[in-house]
């Protein structure tokens, strides 16, 4: 449905797509923000250029600038903070007009500046309970939970509201694709490949509901199914501003089915490529892909060089505990002695002289797994096992997915392997087998970890259980390309 007729269904002109009052009388002001705000939705497209020209047209439009703080919020960048802030104080000088909800979506973004996310999050779920339709509220909150690692909060958010939905409402699929992302984080596979299905038929190019259908996959070890969609569809998502982290995904499963070179092919076409102008976000990605190499033994080049020249200026950088973690990864992994010292000293500082929730997640768990990247590169893979033993059910606390959360699990399976210890490798083999017992990758680790123990017989067995899982994917695969 374009803008032009979501704002003719709209209850008045002063009313968004959804029927929620705005405070800004120019309906075509209005619309446009809408278009922004479906390109945000949709990854399609600049939200952010989109939003700047409204703001260039119409100055005193208060929910532009509150639009825009919620898009910035959402980078966790220091390059942003300046016009984060600036956004924040221009929505704040209109606030003598504002909505109800303008003013609870004007205290989150103030409260987020402070650094204080939880506020932040507590005033957009105040505005949503109050306005079950808002759209804006619900996609932030999300997405909020999901880089700071509320697990539940990325599905009960959208429980919270989901009764007041339906596709007569504008942006009911993109509602679906969040809930189909909520309940594949907790494990409703089966209801969440069921949503993101639903949302896709609503709405064929719809990268983040793709996401949620590659993270069941992943989740469940469909690794041949997870490609043969991920290729059949790839119209859907590979013209998106989510492609890179969907080509990551694809590398992943992959990765699992020992095609090494395939995965890089895709690193050097898609995310490599995209390193020129890349954020953080794409460079986390790419990061992630070569540590998984790296721990797989396969010989990357001289590919850590230009990512860790992409992460050396944001040593100094202290707002995403998960970032650091992936820093440390491409510095290490570079020999960028001063750089990974100046990132622990700089993020050491920060933890202990603030108390805003980032630093608390930084000095939980954030530190802790910079120092155990560096002693696995330091070859100190006993101490590299401790500290991650020691913390590895708080991962969640480091935000992003269960998948992008299980690199730090792999490498304490490693450091465990190369540390000698190998009953604590198979204990922790054992546990990813039975959870995910579709990888061949998985299988093949339990069977380093049997022969490190000595056990030649149960080791070949499960080498064997690799080698038929591996066919098994591989007739599908022929099965499927038939
Ligand atoms: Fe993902």
């Amino acid at each position: 449905m374009r803008c032009d007729d979501k704002l003719a269904t709209a209850r008045n002109d002063l009313s968004d797509a959804r029927g929620i009052p705005v405070s800004y009388s120019n309906k075509e002001a209005i619309v446009a923000l809408e278009n922004a705000h479906e390109s945000f939705l949709a990854f399609h497209g600049d939200p952010l250029e989109m939003v700047n020209t409204i703001i260039e047209r119409h100055p005193d439009f208060m929910l532009a600038h509150l639009f825009k703080a919620a898009c910035l919020t959402q980078t966790i960048e220091n390059r942003v903070r300046d016009d984060l802030v600036n956004t924040v104080s221009a929505a704040e000088a209109l606030s003598a007009t504002a909505t109800d909800r303008e003013l609870a979506h004007l205290r989150a973004v103030s409260a987020w500046i402070t650094g204080d996310v939880s506020a932040a999050v507590t005033e957009w779920e105040n505005a949503l309970a109050h306005n079950p339709l808002d759209l804006l509220a619900l996609q932030i909150i999300h997405l909020t939970y999901v880089l700071f690692g509320q697990v539940k909060g990325q599905r009960d958010v959208v429980a919270r509201v989901f009764t007041y939905w339906d596709e007569s409402i504008v942006g009911y699929e993109h509602v679906l694709g969040f809930y189909a992302f909520g309940l594949e984080e907790n494990g409703e596979y089966e209801r969440a490949e069921q949503m993101a299905k639903r949302s896709i038929s609503l709405r064929s190019e719809n990268p983040y509901a793709v996401h949620a259908i590659v993270h069941i996959m992943d989740m469940q070890g469909r690794y041949r199914e997870g490609l043969a969609f991920m290729y059949d569809h790839a119209e859907r998502w590979t013209a998106s501003g989510f492609t890179v982290h969907l080509w990551w995904h694809t590398a992943l499963m992959h990765l699992d089915l020992q095609d090494f070179e395939r995965v890089l092919e895709i690193y050097d076409s898609e995310l490599r490529a995209s390193q020129d102008t890349a954020s953080l976000y794409e460079e986390f990605d790419a990061t992630a892909l070569l540590w998984r190499l790296r721990l797989l033994g396969v010989d990357v080049g001289d590919r850590w060089i230009e990512l860790a020249d992409k992460w050396e200026p944001s040593a100094k950088d202290t707002l995403y505990a998960f970032n650091n973690a992936h820093a440390m990864m491409a510095l290490v992994s570079d020999s960028r002695h001063i750089a990974s010292q100046v990132l622990l000293e700089t993020n050491d500082r920060y933890a202990r002289e603030s108390s805003n929730d980032n630093a608390v997640a930084i000095r939980t768990v954030g530190l802790l797994f910079c120092h155990a990247i560096k002693d696995f590169h330091e070859n100190r893979y006993a101490e590299c096992v401790d500290r991650l033993l020691a913390v590895r059910h708080q991962l969640d606390h480091l935000g992003g997915s269960y998948v992008q959360r299980e690199v730090l699990i792999w490498t304490m399976f490693e450091a465990s392997i190369r540390a000698g210890r190998y009953a604590l490798a198979v204990a922790l083999a054992n546990e990813r087998c039975e959870l995910k017992p579709g990888s061949v990758q998985r299988w093949l680790d339990l069977a380093r970890g049997l022969h490190g123990l000595g056990d030649m017989s149960a080791s070949t067995a499960a080498n064997d259980k690799a080698a038929v899982i591996l066919a098994e994917h591989n007739d599908r695969s022929q099965t499927l390309e038939s």
